[in-house]
């Protein structure tokens, strides 16, 4: 791939998903593309870049999910789900005693893991008779989201955070893959969604998982979908971001939860709108 078509793609990436592609990814992105160049009839990924320079958006999206980066599995970061089992959960079950309705999103679902592992941590906690919960997974990858509706996974991804006992109550063998419950399945809406964009379909929500997705993000790209994040996250909700993901030069809406589990937080006080009082 030449300098010249790597700094197009590295732009378009920008613009299209907040994404940093470093410069030292030129292999990476010549062995993503490549696929995509043969998928719509090109013999090389110099006349994909051609096409691709009239902006025809269908190809732009394609080049967009091709260079997207799907790593995820079940239980991944396991402190964060403890976390969420043994802290945020009970506490919103008891601040939402009353409406008994919960809203859970998955920012950057990937390929559908994060969202399924905390369905079981639903599922085991047994509130869906009495309880409404919305739990909405979304990426900008409509390969990924695909993949998770399809709720089909290979032994190695089975493997990677499930326990033996946990993989067979969810799944079950579909050839040489492992396909989860229609009953867990029907928990989660997923939907292909850019964090750039507007969210204005998604109302106010309990809880945001968007883990591991701003390790790629431009930092303005980043700013700009937290500030986001503050203002569909009800006053007292929680944020879980990856592991090793910082609030740091990013925003001062949210503050650490819990100094023993990295990454999850709260909205800090200033953030929060004060209530306008009924006269
Ligand atoms: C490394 S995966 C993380 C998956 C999962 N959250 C986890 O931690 O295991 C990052 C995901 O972020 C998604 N992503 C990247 N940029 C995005 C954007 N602008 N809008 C929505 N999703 C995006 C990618 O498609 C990818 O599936």
């Amino acid at each position: 791939m030449n300098a010249a078509d790597f700094a197009y793609l590295a732009d378009l990436l920008k613009r299209r998903a907040g994404f940093h592609l470093s410069p030292n990814k030129t292999h990476l992105a010549a062995s993503r593309l490549a696929p995509v160049a043969r998928r719509y009839g090109f013999r090389k990924t110099d006349e994909l870049f051609a096409e691709l320079r009239d902006a025809p958006e269908d190809l732009a999206r394609a080049v967009t999910d091709a260079m997207m980066i799907n790593e995820t599995s079940f239980f991944r970061d396991k402190p964060c789900f403890d976390h969420f089992r043994g802290v945020i959960l009970p506490s919103l079950l008891s601040a939402r005693a009353a409406s008994r309705r919960l809203r859970i999103w998955c920012a950057a679902a990937a390929t559908g893991q994060e969202a399924y592992s905390l369905a079981m941590i639903l599922d085991e906690a047994k509130i869906a008779k009495d309880w409404r919960i919305d739990l909405i997974a979304s990426d900008i990858s409509g390969f990924a989201i695909a993949r998770a509706i399809e709720g089909r996974y290979s032994q190695y991804e089975v493997q990677r955070g499930l326990q033996a006992q946990t993989l067979v109550r969810y799944f079950a063998q579909d050839g040489d893959h492992w396909r989860i419950s229609e009953h867990l399945r029907r928990m989660v809406s997923f939907r292909t969604f850019n964090l750039l964009d507007s969210y204005g379909w998604l109302g106010e929500v309990d809880v945001i998982y968007c883990r591991n997705a701003f390790l790629y993000f431009e930092p303005l790209a980043k700013r700009a979908c937290l500030k986001a994040f503050a203002n569909v996250l009800a006053p007292d909700g929680y944020l879980a971001l990856g592991a090793s993901e910082t609030m740091e030069g990013a925003s001062t809406a949210f503050v650490p939860d819990d100094a023993s589990v990295r990454g999850v937080y709260r909205k800090a006080r200033h953030a929060i709108r004060p209530v306008a009082l009924a006269s």
